[in-house]
């Protein structure tokens, strides 16, 4: 889908990148389907886990944020409060899932995984990659569309402005 203003690209773009990003925990995920976990303080798996914990505590982070701050309120006077409520709540589900997440790729990627941080890390990769797949796909089909259609030149100057700064 085109969009004409750059901040509707600019989220567009964001959402590919994080389903990048999941594709490839979800590949760490079925490259090691036993019970044994992978040595994440090595090479490719200790490269993606330090991915993993940088966007998740920067890039995903200041995304929603940006979405809370500033997108939603505009999209609640433009009487599409129902889908703000949707997007929020999944929003308050992923983000102590992705920082929790964080936090045990960190772990793993300087001290390994023990077979308990392991387990712990494959359910909830499991439930952040099945949720936010979800959640990006009804932003893609509803919210990014929207907002290509309700900003105009100034707003969208505006918006770049504060995503350009935060
Ligand atoms: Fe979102
Ligand atoms: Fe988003």
């Amino acid at each position: 889908m085109e969009f004409t203003y750059a901040i509707s690209r600019i989220m567009h773009e964001e959402h590919m990148a994080v389903l990048g990003l999941l594709e490839k925990i979800e590949q760490l995920l079925n490259s090691n389907l036993g019970a044994e976990p992978p040595d994440a303080t090595i090479g490719d798996t200790r490269l993606l886990l330090g991915t993993m914990k940088a966007e998740i505590n920067t890039e995903i982070k200041l995304h929603f944020a940006f979405e809370e701050e500033h997108l939603f309120p505009m999209f609640e006077e433009a009487g599409a409060g129902d889908m703000n409520n949707i997007l929020i709540n999944e929003h308050r589900v992923l983000m102590p899932l992705g920082l929790r997440l964080a936090e045990l790729a960190g772990q793993a990627g300087s001290d390994g995984f023990t077979d308990d941080s392991w387990a712990e890390f494959k359910t909830s990769s499991g439930q952040f990659i099945d949720g936010l797949r979800s959640h990006v796909a009804k932003e893609e089909m509803g919210m990014v569309p929207l907002l290509d259609e309700v900003i105009d030149e100034d707003k969208d100057a505006e918006l770049m402005n504060i995503y350009k700064f935060s």
